[in-house]
């Protein structure tokens, strides 16, 4: 098996559990959109391509929300990729898209902005676009259902300036709240010219669900 096929066996395995928010199909789209993301942006090494690869494929392994863990990603990732076998200057630029790619690793910059590596910014833009459009409103309810969170209640306001800690340690949301507190926000921290122009599509198909949702809400169409 090359080092792809052992990394999806790998990923399958370690997010069996998950649900469907953030299981193996999840990966397989995050997977096929950083592909095309490097057409787009004229990545053509065939090791700069693999390195997303594997940075897609184990982007969201012991995920901090399923781990209650920072760290514990990034650290079976460099076990499985030592252990694979695989060159360790290439594990420690994989190693450092899983440690960097999430959207509350982004909030400790406060909104500055900072230059990182076209291949995390690259897998960044493939997740960030999996959470918007028609998947990105199914993925949230399933999220929220996992949590046995309401879908809604228009007597809890959405806070749209949390604290990174406030963010992550947030228990009882709704899920539309998490459109506002992060959702909606995402088209404007893309880093790509196509994952912006995807995101904005995705973004008003998002605006549109929400205002159907509350005005069916209020019993108004
Ligand atoms: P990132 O990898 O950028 O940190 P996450 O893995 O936290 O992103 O979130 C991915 C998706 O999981 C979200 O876009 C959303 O669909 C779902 N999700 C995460 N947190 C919540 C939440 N508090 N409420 C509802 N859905 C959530
Ligand atoms: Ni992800």
């Amino acid at each position: 098996m090359n080092i792809i096929e052992q990394t999806v066996q790998y990923v399958k395995d370690s997010l069996s559990s998950n649900d469907a928010s953030h299981d193996y199909a999840h990966i397989e789209r995050v997977y096929k959109m950083a592909i095309k993301i490097a057409h787009d942006e004229s990545v053509e090494s065939e090791l700069d391509l693999e390195v997303i690869k594997l940075g897609a494929l184990l982007h969201d392994v012991h995920d901090y929300k399923y781990s209650g863990s920072e760290t514990a990603g990034p650290e079976a990732v460099q076990k499985f990729l030592n252990e694979a076998g695989y060159p360790s200057n290439l594990t420690d630029r994989v190693v450092y898209i899983v440690k960097n790619i999430s959207y509350s690793k982004e909030m400790e910059s406060n909104g500055n902005h900072v230059e990182t590596p076209l291949e995390l910014r690259i897998v960044q833009d493939a997740d960030r676009l999996d959470a918007l459009g028609a998947i990105g409103i199914g993925r949230t309810m399933v999220f929220s259902g996992s949590k046995g969170r309401p879908m809604y209640d228009p007597n809890i306001k959405p806070n749209i300036n949390m604290s990174k800690k406030e963010y992550m340690d947030k228990k009882n949301d709704t899920a539309i709240n998490h459109f506002y507190e992060k959702l909606f926000k995402l088209k404007d921290l893309m880093k790509t010219e196509s994952g912006r122009r995807i995101a904005q599509k995705r973004h008003e198909f998002m605006e549109l669900y929400v205002d159907h949702f509350k005005k069916e809400w209020e019993a108004e169409i």
